[in-house]
């Protein structure tokens, strides 16, 4: 989280106090009733913000009747999987490139795989609509409780509700955790945020905000080097299109495209 900024967590009405307060227990924040105290204000009704001239941009993680959000200004994030829909329908993920390399050859029975960077965990859906029980490892404490939220809100959608249904949170570290793992595991995915993402101004609104809170992966090769422990059939690290290999390993093959690439270890 940027230095300056204050975190808050802040309850829309009544009906969202206890939610809020559990939160801000958790996360060793003030939960606070009055959005004066911060650096923006947010008109409860619509959701609308005004900065504050003086102060700096606090964050705030606001519960309402739409879920969990993070505010800061004017931009304003959360987690939201029916926006996936589209490419997680039968006959479109398997169109996705990730599902592409993360195809294992012969697979049978129930596939497993760890998401160690789990995030909004928009790829981990991409895994599960293609049949993975995925685990997912978030360590940063807002973007867990943004993801844990989103999750609990797409278990209600009928399109949905099959597909996070194989979706599971922990929110830890997953170098260690991969570290003490004793189980197998059919794929692991990484996807740690690249130092050189583009400028703010240049990137989606929700990712601006992202970007405040997660800081540049700087230990890539211990993430590889965890993975690679654990000995799952396949190790699949997204990177910038013309990024570096992670931790300088080159993998087994690739699939490019025009913004990413998916580099895939084999060791089936
Ligand atoms: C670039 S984002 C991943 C985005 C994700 N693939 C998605 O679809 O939304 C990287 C995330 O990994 C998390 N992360 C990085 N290293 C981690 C670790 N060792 N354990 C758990 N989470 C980690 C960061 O906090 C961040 O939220």
């Amino acid at each position: 989280m940027c230095d300056k900024a204050k975190l808050y967590v802040y309850a829309e009405n009544e009906k969202y106090h206890s939610d809020a307060q559990a939160l801000a227990k958790r996360l060793q924040v003030e939960c606070i009733s009055d959005m004066s105290q911060t650096g923006c204000q947010v008109d409860g009704e619509t959701g609308s913000q005004t900065d504050s001239k003086t102060a700096i941009q606090d964050l705030i993680l606001l519960w309402g009747k739409e879920g969990l959000s993070l505010k800061c200004g004017k931009l304003s994030m959360r987690g939201d999987f029916t926006t996936m829909i589209p490419r997680v329908r039968e006959g479109k993920w398997q169109h996705e490139m990730l599902v592409k390399a993360s195809k294992l050859k012969n697979a049978q029975g129930k596939l497993t795989a760890i998401d160690a960077t789990a995030g909004m965990g928009e790829d981990a859906l991409l895994l599960a609509a293609a049949g993975y029980h995925v685990t997912m490892y978030e360590y940063d404490p807002i973007i867990a409780a943004l993801l844990k939220d989103a999750l609990r809100r797409a278990k209600k959608v009928p399109q949905l509700s099959e597909i996070v249904d194989r979706m599971q949170l922990v929110e830890d570290d997953s170098i260690t955790a991969m570290s003490r793992m004793d189980e197998t595991v059919d794929l692991i995915y990484l996807d740690p945020m690249f130092p050189t993402r583009q400028k703010s101004a240049l990137i989606k609104k929700k990712f601006q905000l992202l970007q405040k809170i997660e800081s540049p992966c700087m230990d890539e090769k211990e993430l590889l080097e965890a993975a690679v422990k654990v000995r799952p059939k396949r190790i699949v690290v997204k990177r910038p299109a013309k990024g570096p290999y992670i931790a300088g390993k080159k993998p087994d093959f690739s699939f490019q495209g025009k913004a990413i690439r998916y580099d895939c270890f084999s060791f089936a």
